[in-house]
């Protein structure tokens, strides 16, 4: 893993700061410079008005030209742990096994239902209640309600409310908190399909799509937060958020320390802050895109994240091979980040999952998480020096204030997880002063996804996730 790393930071200083890699790295750069050369030469670096889809697609396509930097940065033909019983094959190859339950679950009318009509279908009453940001922006919040006590569910990157139910009556989270007499809410972000409005914006306007996690944070969780307060005259709420829903909950409570007392606990699934370790290799290629697009486009991120097909195509050549549960998990931008393995992964499920995944998000969300897998920071976006001056008054972003966070904290990780690497939960466990618990799924092939879709989800999350919440 350090040695992928080595290679991707590389690339990136030698694009930021020219000598530097070559100076700490020299049987590095000759690699690297094949890349610094193509992205160079590239005709669209002095072209102004690319999408971000296809800057991020052609910084991928350029470390695609160098065959020996791409396979190693990507670990393919290293280990991937965990993750499949045979690395050798390509990461999706091993899984067309899985494809006569991939074929009895086409058909599912869940597929192409609205999270409305699903719950409803499933026998609870849904609610959906509407809330402006301090911004302007419009969101929905999502409610199974109930006289017990509120508990609310935060989705991650190219999720939304969705993620909770989409597992069926049987195993999804929503169901299981309200069939225990909770209250429960779902939020969604702004750039989400749920959540895709704004006062005077539209999301056809680049403006709209400038926004990070920083933003969700601090702007889309107190709005949620404070109006599931308000309707429930309740003084504070249980939080469950998973990846980016963990990432926001941290920026909101160590940028606005008030939110602290408004949440009795914080279970946090798959946490991520720190990314050092991130394992996803179509994270990590992002990642070495985000320079890129930094040095050369200053309008950065201010566009949705639609990864355009000459992107998707470039993923699926280095990652998956022929198949058709290849070609069905390749095309899917959220599986292809979070990695997918098969031990706890319902296949017969999965035409349900595509068809309410990806929910959208912004290019600067998956740009911001770029940074940090570059710098091992978790920190304010990155403007440039320039703009950092302008906006921070100091040449770097600052870091998040962790020890503002007061909140009681759960952490839940795992072994296999390709984002929330357990060094990475372990640092955050150590700089989070309120972390009353850390718990290791005890199973193996545990991966990213498996926190919200496990087959075993009930067992392996939910049961010590119950008993949390009743001491809270
Ligand atoms: C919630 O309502 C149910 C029936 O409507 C009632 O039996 C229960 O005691 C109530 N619980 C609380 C905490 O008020
Ligand atoms: C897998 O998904 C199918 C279809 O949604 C569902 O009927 C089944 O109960 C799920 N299996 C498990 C173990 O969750």
């Amino acid at each position: 893993m350090i040695l992928h790393c080595f290679i991707i930071i590389s690339a990136a200083a030698l694009l930021c700061d020219g000598q530097i890699a070559e100076y700490l790295f020299p049987e590095l750069t000759q690699a690297t410079r094949g890349v610094v050369d193509e992205l160079t030469k590239t005709p669209l670096v002095s072209r102004g008005s690319q999408s971000s889809g296809d800057l991020l697609s052609a910084g991928v396509r350029v470390l695609t030209l160098l065959p020996e930097a791409a396979t190693r940065a990507l670990g393919v033909g290293t280990q991937l742990p965990g993750l499949l019983p045979d690395s050798h094959t390509n990461i999706f190859g091993a899984l067309d096994n899985f494809l006569p339950d991939y074929d009895a679950g086409l058909g599912n009318e869940d597929a192409t239902l609205d999270i409305r009509d699903i719950v409803r279908k499933y026998g609870y009453t849904l609610e959906e209640h509407e809330v402006v940001t301090e911004d302007d922006y419009i969101l929905s919040v999502f409610r199974i309600p109930s006289n017990g006590s509120a508990v609310f569910l935060m989705h991650g990157l190219l999720g939304s409310a969705d993620d909770y139910v989409v597992a069926g009556p049987e195993n999804g989270l929503a169901y299981l908190l309200a069939d225990e007499g909770y209250d429960v809410w779902m939020g969604n972000a702004r750039g989400t399909k749920h959540s895709r409005r704004h006062v005077h914006l539209k999301p056809s306007e680049a403006k709209f799509w400038d926004f990070s996690w920083h933003e969700i944070g601090t702007l889309d969780l107190p709005a949620m937060i404070d109006s599931v307060l308000e309707e429930t005259t309740a003084k504070s709420l249980k939080y469950i958020g998973h990846s980016q829903g963990t990432t926001t909950f941290f920026v909101l409570t160590s940028v606005r320390p008030e939110y602290n007392e408004k949440v009795s606990l914080m279970v946090a699934l798959s946490p991520v802050a720190f990314m050092t370790n991130v394992r996803s290799p179509v994270v990590r290629l992002l990642a070495a895109g985000t320079p890129f697009i930094h040095g050369f486009l200053k309008a950065i991120g201010v566009y949705e994240f639609l990864p355009d097909s000459s992107l998707m195509r470039t993923l699926k050549l280095l990652m998956c091979g022929a198949g058709v549960v290849s070609d069905i998990m390749c095309s899917n931008i959220m599986f292809m980040m979070a990695g997918v393995g098969y031990a706890q992964f319902n296949f017969t499920n999965l035409p349900v999952l595509m068809g309410h995944t990806p929910a959208g998000a912004s290019a600067k969300q998956v740009a911001h998480y770029g940074q940090g897998v570059l710098t091992g920071e978790f920190r304010h976006f990155d403007y440039g020096t320039a703009g950092n001056l302008e906006r921070y008054g100091t040449e770097t972003p600052p870091s998040y204030a962790l020890e503002n966070i007061v909140a009681p904290i759960s952490l839940f990780y795992s072994d296999a997880d390709w984002l929330a690497h357990p060094k990475d939960v372990d640092k955050l466990y150590n700089n989070l002063d309120s972390a009353i618990d850390i718990h290791k799924i005890p199973y193996q092939q545990f991966n990213h996804l498996d926190f919200l879709w496990a087959k075993d989800f009930k067992v392996l999350v939910y049961k010590r996730l119950r008993k949390l919440l009743t001491f809270f």
